[in-house]
């Protein structure tokens, strides 16, 4: 199922036949680098998949969603929008990753202001947030471009993140 559509992306619901592709996506150091919580195995990665498969079943209309080049129909990684309390207070972070080879083209710039826009309007939400590991340059960039600014340090069990955020 379509989420939403940008110039040279395609966001949909993940299905059991990304699963290869997922697993060869998390494989990737560099892709989980920045990402603590990533799934680490095969099981991990199915359990992953199957949880956002029909939409992460508390909040249905949030979810990680399989990235997609309109070009190639080539999976490239997964960007979406997940719910999450920070500090007591209920957040919606725009989520994104891809893989090696699709970077540096502006396509996180543009899944993400993608989000944002699919986040404020279709789904009327009023804040949206990044959390992001204080080295990850690349995150920093495509959370300002897309107009958040910095907002708080905040800690969790994996350690510090940064918080940018935008309001509607
Ligand atoms: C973060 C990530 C999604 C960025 O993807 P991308 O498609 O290369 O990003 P964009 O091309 O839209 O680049 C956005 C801006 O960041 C800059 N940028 C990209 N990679 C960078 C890097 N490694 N270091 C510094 N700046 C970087 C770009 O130059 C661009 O700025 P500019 O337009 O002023 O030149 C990608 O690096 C990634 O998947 N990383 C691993 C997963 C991850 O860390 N996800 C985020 C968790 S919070």
């Amino acid at each position: 199922m379509k989420i939403l559509e940008t110039k040279r992306l395609l966001l949909r619901r993940l299905v059991l036949g990304d699963l290869d592709a997922l697993f060869a996506f998390y494989r990737d150091p560099d892709v989980i680098k920045y990402i603590p919580d990533a799934p680490r195995s095969y099981e991990e990665t199915k359990e992953e998949l199957e949880w956002f498969m029909n939409g992460n079943p508390k909040f249905p209309e949030l979810g990680l969603w399989a990235t997609v080049s309109r070009e190639t129909g080539q999976f490239i990684g997964r960007c979406g929008l997940l719910p999450w309390t920070i500090d007591g207070q209920n957040e919606v972070e725009v989520a994104f990753a891809l893989s090696k080879e699709y970077r540096g083209q502006g396509l996180a710039t543009e899944a993400a202001g993608a989000l944002v826009q699919y986040g404020f309007q279709h789904l009327q939400l009023s804040r949206l947030i990044c959390l992001i590991e204080p080295h990850n340059k690349a995150s920093i960039n495509v959370a300002t471009k897309i107009g958040m600014t910095f907002k708080k340090e905040s800690k969790d069990q994996y350690g510090s993140f940064w918080v940018y955020a935008i309001n509607k």
